[in-house]
């Protein structure tokens, strides 16, 4: 059998990092799940890559094995990072793998309670600052400009090296790219990582590669994918084509209004042909629910993002009928369930009300 050894042992011929000395958790290899009701619903052939089964839970896990082994190779002792929660999770736990301190610049109220738990028992030194995301990376940035600490955000190129590899898991899992993929908007590191991934797997550099491209190991496939962003309709400064100076949305992890990687992304949209939408929050918390309810995959609301953006698009005829549509589901579920009960429950969170009695009689009658 075949034991997966995370991204960097994986993939070592097209990372740039000492797969000798990896700060590794296990991570990549997560599952590729055939969404039939989702498939149902658009008339293209589905799959949910599900990132949420990371070591930390979500996608960022990628990118930190990578980040983590340079700055460790560099000799740094401590690593700072800017976060809306996932990012600052994931830094706690591969600094806490690999021996160093983490500092986690957050914006104070808008953080999932799982996700602040992570940073709090990996050992980060939280920091919740009166501001948005945005202001959150202007000051890890200058943190780390001027001061002995490793900036991990997705400005950091090895993050985007990592984040590539679930582009390849996903052609080496069908056999070939799939004919759009899409994926969640926030800081826009991912897109441009998913894009730098398809094209070297098509033997092209793009503006993010780190190799030459004639330094490139050799193609696998002749063919990329569309790249379609979601973002939410409150932060959706692609849409607008302009930085959103106060962004707001119940999707916290993509509440961000002046993306870091907007060059890049861009790129990755027009040269795949591809397109950057908005959804409103609803049609984010319904998705949630419908990706939960009917294809059995609980992911958080960012996530959730890009499925409601492929289900709106279907239903303005703009998903081409029969193609093969990977949605990344970024996120787990557990990470924020604070929000999903409330949906669940019409905003007032509560489960069920009194217990029943503890015999067979009482469970029969509360079946109905
Ligand atoms: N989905 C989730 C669950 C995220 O946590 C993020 C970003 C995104 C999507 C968007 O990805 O930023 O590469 O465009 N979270 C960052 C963080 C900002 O701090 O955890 P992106």
């Amino acid at each position: 059998a075949h034991l997966w050894r995370g991204i960097i042992a994986e993939y070592h011929d097209r990372l740039p990092v000492d797969a000798e000395r990896a700060v590794s958790l296990g991570e990549g290899g997560t599952p590729l799940v055939e969404a039939h009701a989702i498939s149902e619903r658009t008339g293209a052939r589905v799959y949910l890559k599900v990132e949420g089964a990371n070591p930390t839970g979500s996608f960022k896990d990628r990118g930190m094995t990578t980040a983590m082994t340079q700055v460790v190779a560099e000799g740094a002792e401590l690593v700072v990072c800017a976060s809306t929660g996932n990012t600052s999770a994931s830094a706690a736990a591969y600094a806490s793998a690999a021996g160093l301190g983490c500092a986690v610049i957050l914006p104070a109220g808008k953080i999932a309670a799982g996700k602040l738990a992570q940073a709090v028992v990996h050992g980060a030194t939280l920091l919740a600052v009166d501001g948005n995301f945005d202001d959150c990376l202007n000051l890890a940035r200058a943190l780390a400009k001027d001061y002995p600490a490793a900036l991990v955000n997705s400005v950091n190129p090895y993050r985007l090296q990592g984040q590539k590899t679930a582009a390849f898991e996903i052609v080496d899992a069908l056999g070939a790219p799939p004919d759009i993929h899409v994926l969640p908007v926030g800081n826009a590191g991912n897109i441009s990582a998913y894009w730098l991934g398809y094209s070297e797997y098509a033997g092209r550099a793009t503006a993010a590669s780190m190799l030459p491209a004639n330094d490139l190991p050799e193609a696998v496939t002749d063919r990329v994918p569309q790249m379609w962003g979601v973002q939410a309709a409150g932060a959706a400064p692609f849409v607008k084509g302009a930085p959103v100076e106060h962004p707001e949305t119940v999707a916290t992890a993509i509440r961000i209004g002046a993306p870091a990687s907007w060059d890049l992304a861009a790129a990755a949209r027009d040269d795949s042909g591809g397109r950057i939408d908005a959804v409103e929050d609803l049609e984010i918390l319904e998705a949630q629910a419908l990706l939960a309810a009917e294809a059995g995959v609980f992911v958080e609301p960012a996530s959730a993002a890009s499925v409601a953006g492929l289900l709106a698009r279907a239903e303005a005829g703009e998903v081409p009928a029969g193609a093969t549509v990977v949605c990344t589901v970024t996120g787990n579920g557990l990470k924020d369930t604070v929000t999903a009960l409330a949906h669940h429950t019409g905003g007032h969170g509560e489960l069920a009300s009194e217990p029943i009695a503890a015999d067979l009689p009482a469970v029969v009658r509360a079946l109905g």
